[in-house]
């Protein structure tokens, strides 16, 4: 199983840490338009299987996509990412060509390829892959409510006092600071529901807390995080490359599902060797139904963006 990262920043290059550390791959191709950064990310890293115990080849690239050929993965990362203060919206110009540069090259090497969208602005970098490839949209994802819903049990576990591992969340809608809905009424602890254990006003707190993970990150480090994201995108790298039929929020190609269409945003998917094979429905409260709504009408206003 050939995995190719396309931006070797921080994101690309933790994401490649915890795809060799876990073990899965065969081969992870990490590629830049950075004369040498890739191949010396690449080197370092394998500098560290000895330690860490893997076996997955890791070769580094700069800008040379023959070297992605046959790859049954590919995670965009590339672009710039947020400084302080900035919105993910904000990042569309410079982002969305470059994004569609790079998938096209990647189509060009591999044309059996599933894409993992990462850049920002999410939904709408997914959304215009698709739009630029037509790939059958089982094979095209965005990376973002694996890594929300992450937050999401982080906050949840620091107001519970437990950890991370004992509770279950998830967050869908769209990768934003006003568009995410992380679904505290399903939340759980060991099976619980957290609302038995947390106020409605500390359940109102870890939410906002959620939304803003990204941004509270980015004040702290003057850039964006890189840790979680790139340990979401292994996830659903690895449940693909491993066929485990597990279930992600994802920003998914919709068409009709959740009264939304012609649309790229978070809903539960489940993920296997062909990618998205199934965009499950649960049933949402009237409050929960608006919010998504909402969001929803938020990521069509920025990939309107992507016409002017
Ligand atoms: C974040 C970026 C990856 O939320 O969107 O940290």
């Amino acid at each position: 199983m050939k995995v190719t990262i396309v931006g070797a920043g921080a994101v690309g290059a933790s994401c490649a840490e915890y795809i060799a550390i876990k073990n899965f791959a065969s081969e992870v191709v990490l590629l830049d338009i950075k004369e040498g950064v890739a191949e010396g990310k690449a080197m370092d890293l394998l500098q560290t299987a000895s330690l860490n115990g893997f076996d997955t080849k890791i070769v580094g690239s700069t800008n040379d996509y023959s070297k992605t050929a046959d790859s049954h993965i590919a995670v965009v990362t590339s672009g710039i990412p947020r400084k302080p203060g900035m919105t993910r919206e904000e990042l569309i110009g410079i982002n969305a060509g470059i994004v569609k540069d790079v998938v096209s090259n990647l189509i060009k090497h591999s044309p059996d390829v599933i894409v993992i969208v990462v850049s920002n602005p999410m939904d709408t970098m997914t959304y215009l892959t698709h739009k630029a490839t037509g790939l059958p949209k089982n094979r095209i994802i965005g990376m973002g409510g694996a890594l929300d819903s992450a937050r999401f049990k982080y906050r949840l576990s620091e107001a519970l006092g437990c950890p991370a591992s004992d509770v279950d969340g998830m967050v869908i809608g769209g990768h934003s600071d006003t568009g995410m809905v992380p679904l505290t009424r399903l939340a759980v602890r060991n099976s619980v529901p957290v609302t038995k254990f947390l106020s409605e006003e500390r359940l109102t707190q870890v939410a906002e807390d959620t939304k803003v993970g990204g941004a509270t990150l980015t004040k702290l480090l003057g850039t964006s995080a890189w840790y979680a994201p790139g340990a979401a995108v292994s996830a659903l790298v690895q449940a693909i490359a491993c066929d485990q039929k597990k279930m992600f929020p994802c920003s998914a190609l919709l068409d009709g599902e959740y009264g939304l269409s012609d649309i790229c945003i978070g809903v539960p998917v489940i993920l296997g060797k062909d990618g998205i094979e199934k965009i499950v429905e649960i049933e949402l409260s009237d409050a929960e139904k608006a919010k998504l709504k909402e969001s929803a009408e938020g990521v069509k206003k920025v990939n309107a963006l992507l016409q002017a």
